[in-house]
């Protein structure tokens, strides 16, 4: 008792001279406590919103155009190894999956401009290096692999005139084209010289013509990409950041059959529109997919750094042969099978069918087709990109896709007479960020925990500071008053004129006369 006494007493004495103030400013925190549990996570959003910006100069725009990471990309390759049984004696092929081969990437934009309107446009630059210490084999290991330019002209010339069919078989006869090939990986991948498309160069009309002389699967992307590439930048509306708006200043894709499914409107895989929630799909834009890819919420992960991310993954139907995909098959019925993508009209319509590894999502006769490919595994064969969904960037990715080649047999070249209808898969591939640099994920951790902690700190510390205030305000003010009423009554009684001081001061007074 005596303790708060004196306590009133102190504050009564030194400061507040005033009950009612500290009661109003025990107010004014309470509601600046309110205020800011009511609004600081808005507040904490635009802020974000503003950093996030790709504005020249910026560190995420720096960030953006020189990402600070250590891309690879894992290659398996499926070495044919009984080319001869097959052809001859109608034997399934016998793969033997080797990998994986590892390249380290070095990504980069270049020419940036600055539209003035809300998107930049640039150039994509990669740059991939052979890691042989992470790699399982060397790049020059030889493999067999189908013939790919031989078998996509073979396969195109089913519906061609027979006269047509039987000249080319005699072409390939003079340059002893065979329906396999051994290579080294390193050429599969960046380009071996093709005697076909060699000629296809020289006597194909100009405006057919194939851009390159050379074949391989990965031809042309180690290096300047020619492609412009136009992508929101936030400024105008945080919804469509890093959306591409265009694709080589188109905004739609020529081949399918509707709009939506022709649209280039998505991530690069890097950024999204930030604020994410498990209920959002994200859409990925790949040149080499010939389509969005959709993603949506697997899980909730942490990255090894601690950072909380949510797990987005292709749905399940998303290579369906079904209702919703009907507009990616402009010649079908019949459309590709379960689990497989038909990309021919995006690869100057060699039959190339993307699906993911080991077959994972599609019709399980694919994979039965062929010997030596174990069964899918969710963990193993799944795409999946981790972000941080508060701020929208990619922390952990792994893009899965696998590469096959669907033949058509054509019983009039007799080279490839004996090669049956197959879907043949020919290598997968796993591109991939592991982890985000220290400074970024230190930066992403503290986006996730500040907001939280601060909002609670804040609030929940002004409202304790305001309501304990208002406490003892009021606890002051009765006592106080109660204490007035006495002394009235007092001088009343005893006929005494009262103390002129109010109770404040003769506190006071008492306190310093007993120090
Ligand atoms: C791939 O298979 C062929 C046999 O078809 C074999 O000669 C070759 O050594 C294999 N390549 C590797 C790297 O194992
Ligand atoms: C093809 O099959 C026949 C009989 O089934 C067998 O004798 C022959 O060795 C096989 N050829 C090859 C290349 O395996
Ligand atoms: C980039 O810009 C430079 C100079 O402005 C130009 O010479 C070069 O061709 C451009 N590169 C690409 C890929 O457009
Ligand atoms: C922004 O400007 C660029 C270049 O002028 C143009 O290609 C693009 O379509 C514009 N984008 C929007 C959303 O206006
Ligand atoms: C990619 O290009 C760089 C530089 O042009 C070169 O050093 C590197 O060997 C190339 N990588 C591959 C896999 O060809
Ligand atoms: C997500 O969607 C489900 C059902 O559509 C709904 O019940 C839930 O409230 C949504 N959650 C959020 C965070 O929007
Ligand atoms: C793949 O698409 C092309 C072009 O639309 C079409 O001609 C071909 O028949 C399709 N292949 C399959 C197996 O559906």
């Amino acid at each position: 008792m005596q303790g708060r006494d004196k306590l009133c007493a102190k504050l009564t004495s030194a400061f507040l001279r005033k009950w009612w103030f500290v009661l109003a400013s025990a107010v004014i925190l309470l509601l600046l406590g309110i205020v800011i549990a009511i609004f600081l996570g808005t507040w904490i959003r635009l802020f974000i919103d503003h950093e996030l910006v790709l504005r020249p100069g910026s560190m995420t725009f720096e960030w953006w155009a020189r990402p600070p990471v250590r891309p690879f990309v894992k290659v398996y390759v499926y070495n044919v190894t009984n080319a001869d049984e097959f052809l001859n004696n109608g034997s399934k092929p016998i793969l033997d999956e080797l990998g994986p081969y590892v390249y380290s990437e070095e990504w980069e934009k270049i020419n940036i401009t600055d539209n003035e309107n809300g998107t930049l446009s640039f150039h994509y630059k990669r740059t991939y290096t052979f890691q042989p210490e992470m790699s399982n084999g060397m790049d020059d290991d030889a493999v067999v692999v189908p013939n790919i330019p031989m078998l996509s002209a073979t396969s195109q010339s089913k519906h061609a005139a027979r006269f047509l069919r039987l000249a080319m078989a005699s072409i390939m006869d003079i340059l002893k084209i065979k329906p396999f090939v051994e290579v080294s990986v390193g050429q599969l991948l960046w380009g071996y010289e093709d005697p076909l498309l060699k000629l296809a160069k020289d006597v194909v009309p100009k405006e057919q013509k194939l851009p390159y002389e050379e074949f391989g699967l990965f031809y042309g992307k180690n290096g300047t990409s020619p492609d412009v590439v136009t992508m929101f930048t936030g400024a105008t509306d945080m919804t469509r950041y890093g959306i591409v708006d265009r694709y080589n200043m188109r905004d739609r894709l020529p081949h399918w059959t509707t709009d939506q499914c022709n649209s280039v409107a998505g991530s690069d895989g890097s950024i999204f529109p930030p604020h994410i929630t498990a209920n959002d799909t994200l859409r990925v834009y790949d040149k080499d997919l010939c389509r969005l890819l959709p993603l949506r919420y697997l899980e909730t992960v942490e990255s090894s750094a601690g950072v909380e991310g949510y797990r987005f993954t292709p749905p399940e139907d998303v290579f369906a042969n079904d209702e919703h995909n009907k507009c990616f098959c402009p010649a079908g019925p019949p459309c590709a099978p379960d689990g497989l993508f038909n990309v021919s009209l995006c690869q100057y319509d060699s039959p190339i069918m993307l699906s993911f590894p080991h077959f994972y999502l599609a019709d399980p006769s694919l994979r039965e087709a062929v010997e030596g490919i174990s069964p899918p595994v969710a963990e193993k064969h799944r795409l999946y990109i981790d972000v941080q969904p508060e701020m929208g960037i990619a922390m952990r990715a792994r893009a899965r896709i696998q590469i096959n080649l669907a033949v058509s047999q054509v019983l009039d070249i007799k080279q490839v007479a004996n090669f049956p209808d197959i879907v043949f898969p020919i290598l997968w591939f796993e591109e991939g960020i592991d982890e985000l640099p220290e400074q970024v994920s230190s930066l992403l951790r503290l986006a996730t925990r500040v907001p939280g902690v601060a909002r609670a700190a804040l609030a929940g510390g002004l409202c304790a500071l305001g309501a304990a205030l208002v406490l003892l305000a009021v606890t002051c003010l009765i006592r106080s008053s109660h204490r007035q009423s006495t002394l009235r009554l007092e001088a009343h009684v005893v006929a005494k004129p009262p103390p002129p001081k109010t109770p404040s001061k003769e506190s006071a007074y008492e306190l310093n006369s007993r120090r």
